[in-house]
């Protein structure tokens, strides 16, 4: 399986941290907040990545990360010239694919949990990472009846549950053939919610609740949580 990381967007909702720099090379605790969703492939045995940013940064990655050998690791580059949503971003990944599944994650998403079972026991379809949150409206939220999933709302104004959708997921390379038929939704995105709810649509969407932290870092609020997340944890494990 082939890893990529999700780092467009514009980080409209950090500015003016994000005036000068791009979001994910920000600060979360000790590291930039790239190398977290990195590190969670990476343990996952995924040796193989893709980060896909916005034109004006994606030399800060190549200076940060360079050519991954110091990790063990091949990495490429790929430019998301807009900022028209998570599944455009992923679409542009295509081609570097050749036909492998792929394991997913957003540039800004922080994750205690290994998915290195997950990764390996993936056969078909598609998985997604659930986690209990106290604030559902900020994210897809999953409905749920034992363990079949019934549908994802994007930021729901009434969460059917308390499970957010977290910003990991694992497809089969059908996935690329799913992008093309997305619309714009109306913010303007095509959006990962639309790729996810086409395998629940199938009865092809596999889950699994996380045990451990999860946070996104896209709002001031998260950033800070995030930061103090990984500190405990880190405190923990000494
Ligand atoms: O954090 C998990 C949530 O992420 C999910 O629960 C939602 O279903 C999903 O839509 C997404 O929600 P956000 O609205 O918070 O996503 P945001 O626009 O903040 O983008 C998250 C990451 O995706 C961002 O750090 C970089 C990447 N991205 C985003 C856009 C819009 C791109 O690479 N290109 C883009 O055009």
């Amino acid at each position: 399986m082939k890893g990529i990381i999700l780092a467009g967007g514009t980080g409209s909702r950090l500015y003016p941290l994000t005036k000068v720099t791009n979001k994910h090379l920000l600060p979360v605790y000790d590291k930039p907040m790239i190398c977290y969703p990195l590190d969670t492939l990476v343990s996952a045995g995924i040796d193989d990545i893709l980060i896909v940013s916005g034109r004006g940064h994606v030399g800060h990655f190549l200076e940060l990360l360079g050519s991954g050998s110091e990790m063990g690791i091949r990495l490429s580059y790929e430019i998301q010239e807009g900022a028209g949503g998570i599944a455009e971003a992923l679409g542009l990944a295509n081609r570097w694919s050749d036909g492998d599944d792929i394991a997913v994650i957003l540039g800004d998403n922080i994750f205690e949990d290994k998915i290195k079972e997950s990764v390996n026991s993936f056969d078909s379809g598609a998985k997604i990472f659930l986690k209990s949150v106290a604030d559902p409206q900020r994210f897809g939220v999953a409905e749920v009846d034992g363990d079949r999933i019934i549908g994802i709302e994007e930021k729901p104004k009434a969460p059917k549950s308390d499970l957010a959708v977290t910003g990991l997921y694992l497809y089969e390379n059908s996935v690329f053939d799913i992008i093309k038929t997305l619309k714009p939704s109306g913010r303007g995105e095509l959006e990962i919610t639309d790729v996810n709810n086409a395998y629940v649509g199938k009865e092809q969407m596999k889950f699994s609740v996380l045990d451990g932290f999860w946070s996104d870092a896209g709002t001031f609020e998260s950033l800070l949580r995030a930061g103090m997340m990984v500190k405990e944890s880190r405190e923990k494990r000494n």
